[in-house]
C-alpha cells in the first residue's frame, strides 16, 4: 500500500510540474511583466486586439475571454466610489449594495499638506474600489486652480504645481497598492468648465512645463500612473484625447510613461488622429464617442470597428494597434489579472476614520480675532447655528465625483451631538441656496423646501441672534449648478443666494459670529472686519459634521494650509485681470480660444507680481496654538549643479496646547535672463509639537528646484547665480532668509 502511495504522489508531482511548464508564460505571474505582455500579444486575434482597447459598456471595457483576460472595469472618482450604473445607463442601477464612503473633496487633502494623508486617502479609497470590484479609479484630478470659477476646482489640488506634485504621488501609490489602477486627470489644460469641449488652450511652453504639467509628471514618475485620461479640450488645435505633442512627445517619449490614456468620456473625435497620436483606450457614451446612442454603440466608437476596416483596408500596419494593445495588457496584468491584491472593504471603521483624519487635518482655520475659537462650552449658553449648508446634503451632486453615501454626517446634527447639554442649539435656515439634492437619478431624500421670503428668513436669523451667545454660519456654495460642479463654472466670484445680507446682519447684532464656508473655491467676502472667525470647510464627504465640530470646539487643533490664493475679488487672478477667462469663440467655428496671458504667473506667483493683497494667502491656515520659527540657516553657501542644499530651522510650539505647522520652503532666482516669479515653493514640512516642544527641521533640495523651463531651449535650466530660500508659515508669512549661490 505504501509503495503505491508513493508512487502515486510521485506521478501527482510530476504531473503537476509538468502543467508549470505546460501554464502559458503570461499566465504564470513568476515571469517578467513584458515577456507575459509579449506572450499574451502573440495570442491575440485582430478583433480580440480592437476589443480591449475601447468601452463595451458606460464604464467597462473588454477583456479576452478566450484567454482568460476578465472584462474590464473602472469607475468615478476621485473621492470615492460611484454608485453602479445600468450597462448602457447614466443614471444609477439602485443596487443596494453600493453605498460608499464620502472621502473629503481633494481640494481638502491638498489643504492638509501631508503627504501622508493622501497615502492613507489612495489606499482607503483602494480598499472600497477592491470590494466594488473595479480595476481602475477615474482620479485623482490635478488640474491646476488657475480661476476661481472653475466649476471643478473642488476636485483638484489646488493652484501650486509643487504642491499638487508632492500630494498627487502618495494618493496613486495608495490606491495601486491595492491592485487598483488610478486615472489622472484631466491631462492637460482642463481649467474651467466653460466650453470645456470647445476650448483650444494657448500657453506659452513656460507655463505649460512649469505649471501644468508637473502634478502630471509626477504621477506617472514618482507615482508610477498606470493610466492617465485626456481631457475635453484642445491644445494647439488638437483634441487633447488624441494630443500628437501631449499624449506622444511629452507623456510617452518625454516621461516613459508605459500605461494607458484613457479617453474622457466622448473625448475621442477623430479614428486617425485616435490611432496616430496616442489614445490607448476609448471610453464615451455613443456611436461617435459622444453623446448620440444608437444600438450596438460601442462596436462604431472611432477605436472599434471604424479602426478594424480601416487595418482591414491596409490604411493602418497593426503598429499603433500593437502598442496601444501592450499597454492595455501591462494594464489587466497590474490590476484584472493580479491575484496577490489586499482585500476589500466598503464603509469600514477605518475608512471611516481615515475619512475623518484627513477632513480634521485639511480644515483651514482663515480668522479668529479675539479666539472666538474654540467655542468654550463652559462660557456658552446658546448657540445659534444658520445657513442651508448646517443641513444639506453635499456628497450628492457636482457631476461625476457625485456618490451615493452610507451615511453623511451633517453641521447641524455634529454641533447638536458635540454641545448634548452644556448649552441651547437652536437653528435657522437663513436663506434659500439649492432644494434640489438629485444626481443621476440618485436623490438625498432631503426636502428643503422653504416658503418664507429672503427678507423673513433674515428677519428670523437676526432675531435669535440678538439672544445668541455665538452664532455659527454654515454657507459657501454647495455643488448644484454654477456653484461648483462639473459642466459649467460659477457665473461670478460672490457668495450665491445672498448669503452676504445675511452675515451682514448677523454681524451687526452678535460680535461672535463664525462663517465656516463649505466650498471648493474661494469667495468674496465683503463683510470679513465684521466676522470675528472664518473657517474653510470644504466638501468633507461621509464624516463632514464629526470633523467641523471637532474643530469649532476644540478637540481638533485646525493645520490645514490654503492650497490656492483666497482673491479679495476675481482682477486678484491673473487670467481675470488680463481678460483671459473665458476664451473667445471663434467665428463660424466651434471652437474657443482660451490664451492663458498671465503665463507662469498663476496665484501667489501673480500676487507677488504684481504687489496684490489678496484675501487669505496661498498657504495661510491659523491654529489654536501659536509656534515660533528660529531663523534658517543653509548647510553650504554656495552649490554646484549636482549638488543638494540643505536648509535648517528650529520650530517651538510656544502655546498651550498640541498642534501642527506647516513649513514652508520658497525660492528665488534674483536674477535670470528670464522672468520668473518672486519666489516658488520648492519644499514644505507638516509638523506637529506638543506644548513648548521644538525641533529642528531640514528641507533639502537640488537643482531641479532652482530651474526653470527654458523656452529658447526647450528644455530645463538652472543659471548660476544668486538665488534666496525664504522659510515661512505662508507665502505671506516669510520668517527668515538666506541667500546662497549656484556656481
Ligand atoms: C466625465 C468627467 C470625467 C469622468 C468621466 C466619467 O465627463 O469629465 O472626470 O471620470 O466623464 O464619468
Amino acid at each position: 500500500m505504501k509503495k503505491r502511495m508513493l508512487i502515486g504522489f510521485a506521478l501527482l508531482a510530476f504531473a503537476m510540474q509538468t502543467k508549470a511548464q505546460m501554464q502559458p508564460i503570461y499566465l504564470d505571474e513568476t515571469k517578467p511583466l513584458e515577456q507575459r505582455v509579449e506572450d499574451a500579444l502573440s495570442r491575440m486575434t485582430l478583433r480580440e486586439k480592437i476589443a480591449i482597447i475601447h468601452a463595451q459598456s458606460k464604464f467597462s471595457s473588454a477583456g479576452v475571454k478566450r484567454l482568460g483576460f476578465p472584462d474590464f472595469w473602472t469607475d468615478d472618482g476621485p473621492h470615492g466610489v460611484r454608485p453602479d450604473v445600468l450597462w448602457d445607463e447614466w443614471n444609477q442601477a439602485g443596487q443596494s449594495n453600493d453605498s460608499c464612503t464620502a472621502f473629503p473633496a481633494l481640494t481638502c487633502l491638498a489643504a492638509t499638506w501631508n503627504p501622508a494623508m493622501a497615502r492613507l486617502y489612495g489606499r482607503s479609497l483602494g480598499e472600497e474600489a477592491l470590494y466594488r470590484h473595479k480595476n481602475m479609479i477615474l482620479g485623482p484630478g490635478v488640474n491646476i486652480y488657475r480661476t476661481p470659477l472653475n466649476g471643478r476646482n473642488f476636485e483638484y489640488m489646488g493652484e501650486d504645481p509643487y504642491l499638487s506634485s508632492t500630494i498627487v504621488a502618495p494618493y496613486v501609490q495608495g490606491l495601486q497598492s491595492c491592485g487598483v489602477s488610478a486615472c489622472v486627470k484631466h491631462y492637460a489644460l482642463n481649467n474651467n468648465e466653460k466650453d470645456r469641449s470647445e476650448t483650444n488652450v494657448i500657453v506659452s511652453d513656460r507655463a505649460l512645463h512649469e505649471i501644468y504639467l508637473p502634478a502630471f509628471r509626477s504621477a506617472v514618475q514618482n507615482g508610477g500612473a498606470w493610466a492617465i485620461m485626456g481631457a475635453y479640450n484642445l491644445y494647439k488645435n488638437q483634441h487633447n484625447c488624441h494630443n500628437q505633442y501631449l499624449l506622444q512627445d511629452i507623456l510617452k517619449k518625454g516621461w516613459n510613461f508605459d500605461g494607458v490614456v484613457v479617453s474622457d468620456w466622448g473625448g475621442a473625435h477623430s479614428t486617425d488622429e485616435a490611432v496616430r497620436n496616442g489614445l490607448d483606450l476609448e471610453f464615451g457614451t455613443g456611436t461617435d464617442g459622444l453623446t448620440k446612442n444608437t444600438s450596438n454603440a460601442y462596436d462604431n466608437y472611432f477605436l472599434a470597428y471604424p479602426y478594424l476596416q480601416a487595418i482591414s483596408a491596409g490604411k493602418y500596419s497593426q503598429d499603433e494597434l500593437n502598442d496601444k494593445v501592450r499597454r492595455v495588457l501591462r494594464l489587466f496584468f497590474r490590476t484584472s489579472m493580479r491575484r496577490d491584491h489586499p482585500y476589500g472593504f466598503l464603509c469600514s471603521d477605518a475608512h471611516y476614520k481615515a475619512a475623518r483624519e484627513i477632513a480634521e487635518e485639511g480644515i483651514v482655520l482663515l480668522q479668529n480675532k479675539n479666539n472666538v475659537l474654540p467655542i468654550d462650552l463652559n462660557r456658552t449658553r446658546k448657540i445659534l447655528v444658520v445657513g442651508e449648508n448646517a443641513v444639506k446634503m453635499m456628497t450628492v451632486g457636482g457631476g461625476s465625483s457625485s456618490l451615493k453615501v452610507q451615511h453623511e454626517i451633517l453641521p447641524l446634527d455634529a454641533v447638536k451631538a458635540r454641545v448634548g447639554t452644556k448649552a441651547e442649539v437652536e437653528y435657522v435656515r437663513g436663506y434659500v441656496g439649492d432644494t434640489g439634492g438629485m444626481q443621476d437619478g440618485l436623490s438625498t431624500g432631503q426636502n428643503l423646501k422653504e416658503t418664507r421670503s429672503a427678507q423673513a428668513l433674515i428677519d428670523e436669523a437676526v432675531q435669535k441672534a440678538r439672544e445668541a451667545d455665538v452664532v455659527i454660519f454654515f454657507g459657501g456654495l454647495n455643488k448644484a449648478n454654477h456653484q461648483d460642479s462639473e459642466g459649467d463654472d460659477r457665473t461670478d466670484y460672490g457668495l450665491p443666494y445672498g448669503q452676504d445680507a445675511v452675515v451682514k446682519a448677523l454681524s451687526q447684532v452678535n460680535k461672535k459670529v463664525i462663517f465656516v464656508c463649505i466650498s471648493g473655491n474661494a469667495a468674496a467676502m465683503p463683510w470679513k472686519e465684521n466676522v470675528p472667525a472664518i473657517l474653510q470647510g470644504w466638501y468633507l464627504g461621509s464624516e463632514a459634521g464629526s470633523a467641523l465640530a471637532a474643530v469649532l470646539f476644540g478637540d481638533v487643533n485646525p493645520s490645514g494650509k490654503l492650497p490656492f490664493t483666497w482673491g479679495q475679488k476675481l482682477d486678484d487672478y491673473g487670467a481675470h485681470k488680463l481678460g483671459a477667462y473665458p476664451g473667445v469663440k471663434r467665428a463660424n467655428e466651434n471652437i474657443v480660444d482660451e490664451e492663458y496671458k498671465e503665463g507662469i504667473f498663476v496665484g501667489y506667483r501673480w500676487t507677488d507680481k504684481e504687489k496684490v493683497q489678496p484675501l487669505f494667502a496661498f498657504g495661510h491656515g491659523l491654529s489654536y496654538t501659536t509656534f515660533k520659527l528660529g531663523k534658517v540657516q543653509a548647510d553650504k553657501k554656495e552649490i554646484n549643479k549636482e549638488d543638494s542644499i540643505s536648509f535648517k530651522v528650529n520650530i517651538q510650539n510656544t502655546g498651550s496646547r498640541a498642534g501642527a505647522e506647516v513649513i514652508q520652503l520658497y525660492i528665488s532666482d534674483l536674477k535670470c535672463s528670464l522672468p520668473r516669479p518672486l519666489k516658488e515653493l520648492k519644499g514644505f514640512r507638516k509638523v506637529f509639537l506638543q506644548p513648548g516642544e521644538s525641533r529642528d527641521v531640514t528641507i533639502t533640495i537640488g537643482r531641479d528646484a532652482l530651474s526653470f523651463y527654458d523656452d529658447r531651449i526647450s528644455a530645463w535650466n538652472a543659471e548660476p547665480g544668486e538665488f534666496e530660500a525664504s522659510i515661512g508659515t505662508a507665502s505671506d508669512a516669510i520668517s527668515s532668509k538666506v541667500k546662497f549661490t549656484l556656481k
